[in-house]
């Protein structure tokens, strides 16, 4: 069975791109992987979030992956903040990492230049502790986007460091993991592009029906097709992938048809379309209501995630302390 770890930073809630985008394949992944999923707050502590702000956003996340399926008894699920044994791998990680190369990472240099005022430490060695994350658990795959796969490959580049300069074989080297099938990529309502959250054009697995129905409805299309079997415009393609995705075969035929033959209701698709992605939502949503109120139940979630978490990585300290020459003298 591969080990597979995902982390996602707490910076707002998830949308239906990210939950048909990844988590929706999380969920069938703990069937037939070691999975554990963790929630990054270090990570987005390189821009300073409000504390209450910070509070609820991890919150938020928790309850929603709860909700989408994720399975504590299948997976272990934890905060990163409660495994401190990632702080002296982080520690020792930064011994292994060089300045230049982290000077050199694309999300380090963009960052800097968009914020200025705030190109703290952390966002230098932010590959660091992501190649801690990963490699304090000897995770095999690890499910990212493209803007990660550059971490991936700074994580996999201080695996060999770290083995070459002890001259030893202990960690092997993480690959990215796409679910076998070319990267889903859920397009917003908006015309153009794709669903995210900077975008502001989000469907989120906490809005209401009402909320949804007139999101969708309010999706861009155009005047309708003339000519018979025309290509369709970005916008029109975008709401098919959509459908392709939360409605069935035969409602996806239905308007395809009608969009070849000019006769389509943009409409009459808008409607089908919100009805189906309202039935996606709708059941999430009304566990994300229910866990929302049970702090006492996320508590234990979690306390017993990090515990898990702990034994791989405990595991890890003390062998890397050896290999390093650490002396234990009691
Ligand atoms: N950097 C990732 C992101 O912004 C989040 C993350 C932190 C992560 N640590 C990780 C992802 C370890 C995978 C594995 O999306």
């Amino acid at each position: 069975m591969a080990k597979v770890l995902s982390g996602i930073r707490p910076t707002g809630n998830l949308h239906l791109g990210n939950y048909l985008g990844a988590v929706k394949n999380f969920v069938e992944m703990q069937n037939t992987d070691d999975c554990l999923f963790f929630i990054a707050d270090y990570h987005s502590l390189t821009t300073h979030q409000h504390p209450e702000e910070l509070k609820k956003n991890v919150k938020n996340i928790l309850v929603e992956y709860l909700a989408c399926g994720l399975d504590p008894e299948k997976s272990i699920i934890y905060i990163q903040s409660d495994l401190p044994q990632l702080c002296e791998f982080y520690l020792l990680f930064n011994m292994i990492a060089y300045l230049g190369e982290l000077e050199r990472t694309a999300s380090f240099k963009d960052k800097a230049r968009k914020h200025s005022e705030n190109v703290n430490a952390g966002l230098l060695t932010y590959p660091v502790l992501m190649a801690a994350d990963i490699l304090i658990h000897k995770a095999d795959k690890v499910p990212v986007g493209k803007d990660q796969e550059q971490h991936l490959e700074m994580t996999r580049k201080f695996a060999r460091r770290f083995n070459n300069q002890y001259g030893v074989e202990y960690f092997t080297e993480p690959v990215a993991y796409n679910f076998g099938k070319e990267l889903i990529k859920i397009p917003g309502l908006d015309g153009s592009g794709k669903m995210g959250k900077s975008e502001g054009n989000c469907i989120y697995l906490i809005d209401n029906e009402k909320t949804i129905h007139s999101k969708v409805m309010k999706a861009v299309t155009d005047s309708g097709p003339v000519v018979p079997n025309s290509e369709m415009p970005e916008p029109i393609k975008n709401i098919f992938t959509i459908l392709d995705i939360v409605s069935t075969q035969d409602t996806v035929s239905f308007f395809r048809e009608k969009y070849n033959s000019c006769e389509i209701r943009y409409g009459d698709l808008k409607k089908q379309l919100a009805e189906d992605v309202i039935k996606v939502i709708s059941p999430i949503n009304q566990r994300i209501v229910e866990l929302e109120k049970d702090d006492e139940y996320l508590g234990k979630i979690v306390k017993n995630g990090a515990e898990k978490a702990a034994e791989t990585a405990d595991k890890t300290i003390r062998e890397i302390r050896e290999i390093i020459g650490i002396r234990k003298f009691w």
